[in-house]
């Protein structure tokens, strides 16, 4: 559920009217629901119950500091990938000691920053990384805590590209080779083992594969035990799905309980790391129609934003829900390729798309606070859209729009 609602034929942001919204800040924008934002993470915090537990918000899906602040405010960890989200994190008030910092390419700079700040725990992935992280800590003299980030082979069912839990992805240690390396670890002077972790894939619509993973890892769990090495936490990564179109994946809720049923009378501390399923549906963006334009077979609506803004379709043809801002009954549906500016035949939206517009009308696209601004880039030199966020019928600016003079910002002539 998101606070993204029609009041009569006008789109609103919680209270805020999205066309007024566009008005003042112009588009493409962004915009967030805080009141989204909040729901879905105490969703995750309150299904966990009595069970210690830690919701650590995977920052990848979106980074805005104001984003950030609003889950740190609420006492969220973070689940990190590089040092540039630690200091966001940082920036946003958000407290080093919650967080995770997973990844397959750490590098000595990032692991040293994140050992100085005491981070909860480095999701390590591979031995070569575990190595690395040993020598930073020796050298710095610090214990460095760690979880092996497991690969359980489970199919996670979702588009390819981001699924993570198969023998054959870049990701995690196999869970057969995992006691090996865990006693390896062990032998080691400047490292702390701390627990186990998973991520299996991203936009899963099903609890199935998530139980499927949990078993597997939990085996693990009990190998170790009877080997001398007791884990105490588990973290069951991110990779809840949301509603797009018509998919129907488990409440959050749901989700978190069916993992804490299988966690009973195990003395785990619980760490998710949930993305898009609180932010997804947290956010729009806002974009206007340039022009009309109908060719013989297809009639498409030119808009101001596009594939540098939002990659997803273009990326993984994902489809996501583009609505009028302002409905009308003046003008006929029609069916329209919504497309942006780019100069590629993949710069699209949505295709096949009835809307009843015409050129300088508002439309949003749904669903898309999470992995929208954040894989947004300058592609055909756009400067990247401003972002906003509402609190009931408040409005603030958390990310100017890009000027025109920034995109080549750093960059010089030759002499
Ligand atoms: N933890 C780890 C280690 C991850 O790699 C990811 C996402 C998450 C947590 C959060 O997953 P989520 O709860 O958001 O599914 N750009 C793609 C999604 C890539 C996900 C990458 N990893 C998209 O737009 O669909």
């Amino acid at each position: 559920m998101d606070f993204f609602n029609r009041k009569q034929q006008a789109l609103y942001a919680e209270q805020c009217p999205v066309t007024e919204l566009a008005k003042q800040y112009g588009t493409p924008l962004y915009i967030y629901s805080r009141a989204t934002i909040e729901r879905h993470w105490h969703a995750f915090d309150q299904a966990a119950g009595t069970r210690p537990h830690l919701v650590c918000y995977a920052v990848k899906a979106n980074s805005n500091i104001a984003v950030l602040n609003v889950m740190a405010r609420l006492g969220s960890g973070f689940d990190i990938v590089s040092q540039g989200e630690l200091m966001r994190v940082l920036e946003a008030g958000g407290d080093p000691k919650k967080v995770v910092f997973s990844g397959v390419g750490k590098t000595a700079e990032e692991i040293a920053f994140a050992l100085k700040l005491g981070i909860y725990c480095f999701n390590v992935e591979s031995a070569a990384e575990l190595d690395r992280i040993q020598t930073v800590a020796q050298t710095l003299d610090i214990i460095a805590p760690i979880s092996l980030r497991v690969n359980p082979d489970v199919d996670a069912g979702t588009h390819p590209y981001i699924s993570t839990g198969l023998k054959e992805n870049k990701f995690g240690i196999s869970i057969e080779q995992a006691p090996e390396l865990y006693q390896y670890a062990s032998s080691l002077s400047h490292l702390n083992i701390k627990g186990v972790d998973c991520h299996i894939g991203s936009q899963l619509t099903e609890v199935l594969p998530f139980l499927d993973a949990l078993d597997r890892v939990l085996k693990l769990v009990d190998l170790l035990a009877e080997q001398g090495i007791t884990l105490s936490h588990i973290d069951v990564g991110g990779g809840l799905g949301v509603c797009y179109d018509d998919e129907t994946p488990p409440h959050p809720k749901e989700y978190a309980q069916a993992i804490a049923e299988k966690l009973v009378g195990r003395d785990l501390t619980l760490i998710y790391e949930p993305g898009r399923a609180i932010m997804a549906n947290a956010g729009i963006l806002v974009t206007q129609v340039e022009y009309l334009k109908v060719n013989e077979d297809r009639n498409f609506a030119i808009v101001d934003a596009a594939m540098n803004d939002l990659l997803r379709p273009a990326l993984y043809q994902a489809w996501q829900a583009i609505v009028e801002v302002e409905l009308t009954d003046d003008i006929a549906k029609a069916a329209y390729d919504v497309v942006g500016p780019i100069c590629e035949t993949g710069d699209f939206l949505g295709k096949d798309r009835n809307l009843a517009i015409q050129a300088g009308d508002l439309l949003a696209v749904r669903s898309a606070g999470a992995y929208g601004f954040t894989m947004s880039s300058n592609y055909n030199s756009r400067p990247r859209a401003a972002e906003v966020m509402v609190d009931q019928d408040k409005h603030y600016l958390v990310r100017e729009r890009e000027a025109l003079s920034q995109l080549w910002q750093g960059e010089s002539l030759l002499p």
